[in-house]
């Protein structure tokens, strides 16, 4: 199959909607990363997502839609501050997992009672889901495992011959997946830190938590428990608190003969060579934007990637710390 990437207008809108009609996936961009789209009604073509990714068949994925489509077509909405917070954040990275209605295919969920809905803010991605007329389920459009990609070429790297056409949206500004929320209890629930942070969720509803799995309990979003976002080369990774190990194992491996590289922000760059720095930049914002650029930039010239957490680990910063800890450490 041949892989070809084409920027969005008229006609490469019209391939993508045919290729949906016959229960293909379709790569696009969104503010977050790239997303591998097809038709959420569709059991085939849902399964086709699963099976060009090697996704596990347990961890559900989120449909999109554009920002006039009709929600409670799709879902059960009686939570007053959902309202809220679409109203706050919508089109944008936040992702809300509400009470099904089961109008999309049961694979999307994975059988789940629950769907998550997201309306990115993209111009492209609205332009394409506006197009297409119909709810999008949609992955990252990486394989299983990888590193999310934050461009059309990244997206070429992973699936080109998997699938037939790449929506050029241009490079990702938002750069980490998006936050997913739980709107269907009495308060919402961060299942997936991101770019809405639960701190921005609290000061907009009144309160917000971030989830965590008690030990042994059934996991809320299967996602999660995954080893994700990792890059090809080894990689290890430090603490904030553990400069002088990191400043070590860097020597240790140079010395070694290997071609090791620093991912970290500025606060600790001056510690190491500056042409062996991946440099996450100076705010959360900035960090989350360069990450996944980074590791794919590194795993392509590095055989050990070092990083070190930042200090800060509140508001969006929990979201860059968690997928750098999904993507460095060790497989769990
Ligand atoms: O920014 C994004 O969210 C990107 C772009 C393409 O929109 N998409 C994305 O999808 O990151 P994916 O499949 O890589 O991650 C979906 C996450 C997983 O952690 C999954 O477990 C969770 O959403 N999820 C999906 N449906 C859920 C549900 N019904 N209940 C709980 N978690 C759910
Ligand atoms: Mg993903």
């Amino acid at each position: 199959m041949t892989t070809r990437i084409m920027q969005i207008d008229d006609e490469s809108l019209a391939l993508a909607k045919k290729l949906l009609e016959e229960g293909d996936a379709v790569a696009f961009p969104t503010e977050t990363v790239y997303g591998l789209g097809a038709d959420a009604r569709r059991d085939d073509a849902v399964a086709r997502i699963y099976q060009i990714k090697g996704r596990p068949s347990d961890n559900p994925l989120i449909v999109h839609v554009h920002k006039d489509y009709d929600l409670d077509s799709l879902v059960e909405d009686d939570r007053p501050y959902a309202k809220k917070l679409r109203d706050a954040f919508l089109p944008g990275p936040l992702t809300l997992v509400y009470k099904s209605r089961k109008t999309v295919c049961s694979r999307v969920s994975c059988g789940l009672d629950t769907l998550a809905v997201r309306v990115p803010s993209h111009e492209g991605a609205q332009r394409f889901l506006r197009y297409a007329d119909m709810p999008i389920a949609a992955p990252s459009a990486n394989i299983s495992k990888h590193i999310s990609p934050v461009s059309a070429d990244h997206v070429y790297e992973d699936l080109n011959g998997k699938i037939s056409l790449i929506l050029d949206g241009g490079r990702c500004s938002g750069g980490i997946e998006s936050t997913v929320c739980d709107v269907t209890g009495e308060y919402p629930v961060v299942l997936r830190t991101g770019l809405v942070s639960a701190e921005m969720i609290a000061d907009v509803v009144g309160r917000c938590e971030i989830y965590k799995p008690k030990e042994g309990e059934r996991v809320r979003s299967p996602g999660m428990k995954y080893k994700h976002y990792a890059p090809k080369c080894k990689t290890k990774l430090f603490g904030g608190d553990e400069l002088d190990s990191a400043v070590k194992a860097f020597g240790e491996l140079e010395r070694q003969g290997a071609r090791v590289y620093v991912l970290c922000g500025d606060e600790v760059k001056d510690l190491f060579p500056s042409d062996k720095i991946l440099d996450l930049g100076k705010t959360e914002t900035e960090m989350a934007a360069n990450l996944y650029e980074l590791l794919h930039e590194g795993e392509k010239i590095a055989d050990v990637i070092l990083a070190v957490e930042p200090k800060k680990k509140d508001g969006v910063m929990a979201g860059v710390i968690n997928r750098l800890s999904k993507a460095c450490a060790e497989e769990r």
